[in-house]
């Protein structure tokens, strides 16, 4: 069987949505400590909908195919849906990754939300901060300190 899925290929070989949007309504950018891979996605927000979606990957093939697979998946669609976009969908709709390539999946997920926090933030928009938990947060584990 081969290692990567006719869509992987695809998507890696021809990116949707490739490139940045100057008029970003937010912009998230996440990396992967280990590989050094990084990924950056602007998005364009109109009446709580993604109108507009961009991306920049410096890194393997799996995650450029991933962006672009992710992109395609929440261009269009309310913000709502978009946050519920996990890596294991991306995952699925590019008919499968190697195991040793999933996390690169998991950095869409992370760029996605990324991007919508920061569009809540720029727009002063209230959100419950359980939301976007900092994967680099060591707080959340140090318990303990109280009286
Ligand atoms: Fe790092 Fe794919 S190897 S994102």
């Amino acid at each position: 069987m081969a290692l990567y899925s006719e869509k992987v290929m695809d998507h890696f070989k021809n990116p949707r949505n490739v490139g940045k949007l100057d008029d970003a309504d937010g912009i998230g950018e996440v990396g992967n400590a280990r590989c050094g891979d990084i990924m950056k996605i602007y998005i364009k927000v109109e009446n709580d909908v993604i109108t507009d979606v961009k991306f920049n990957t410096f890194g393997c093939g799996s995650a450029i195919a991933s962006s672009s697979m992710a992109t395609e998946m929440i261009k269009g669609k309310p913000i709502s849906q978009a946050l519920e976009l996990t890596n294991k969908a991306v995952a699925e709709a590019l008919d499968g990754l190697p195991a040793h390539k999933l996390h690169c999946s998991v950095l869409a997920e992370e760029a996605i939300r990324s991007a919508i926090k920061d569009y809540y933030d720029k727009n002063g928009i209230e959100y419950d901060k359980a939301m976007f938990p900092d994967p680099t947060d060591e707080d959340e584990h140090a318990h303990g300190d109280d009286e």
